[in-house]
């Protein structure tokens, strides 16, 4: 037997005041686009933007629906967006926000398990990383080097080819 760890380090800001000017701006892009949800049901409002590697970006937020299961996340709508405007176009940055109209919006939430398995095929299809800043509408922001990194075991097209 023998036991192996998996970690990763990501970076803790204190406000988007210490983040580069590049970042910032596709963060208030974030926040300004979550007040085209549609989140009727959950008063949770998240707005999504990315930095194609080509410059331009392109945005997403969450869509729900009565029936709560057709509902969909800003982070997938950005990636249907982002494959079609720009296929095979990869995503350099993904500035992901929120409002929540229900509490507090002060601190970082991180992509649900389906948006993560998601984005690890948007990596791998596309062959490059994706960078991650999190944020509230306040408080400190999160920034993750690979969206990977936020699904260790993950299932992928690898393992049907085995
Ligand atoms: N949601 C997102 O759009 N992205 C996330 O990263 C977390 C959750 C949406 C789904 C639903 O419309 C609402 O937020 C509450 O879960």
């Amino acid at each position: 037997m023998r036991k192996e760890e998996i970690s990763f380090e990501y970076e803790i800001y204190g406000g988007v005041d210490e983040l580069s000017a590049s970042d910032a701006a596709l963060l208030q892009e974030a926040k300004a686009i979550t007040a085209t949800a549609y989140a009727p049901y959950s008063g949770f409002l998240v707005g999504a933007v990315a930095r194609m590697k080509n410059g331009s970006t392109v945005s997403g937020t969450n869509q729900e629906n009565a029936a709560y299961p057709v509902g969909i996340c800003a982070e997938r709508v950005l990636m249907s967006v982002a494959a079609v405007l720009y296929p095979n176009e990869p995503i350099d940055t993904l500035a992901i926000t929120y409002h929540n109209s229900k509490g507090t919006s002060n601190s970082p939430v991180s992509p649900c398990g389906m948006c993560r398995q998601a984005l690890k095929e948007f990596e791998e299809r596309t062959a490059q990383p994706i960078r991650l800043i999190l944020s509230g509408e306040s408080g400190s922001v999160f920034i993750i080097s690979k969206s990977t990194q936020l699904l260790p075991f993950s299932f992928g097209s690898e393992d049907m080819n085995k």
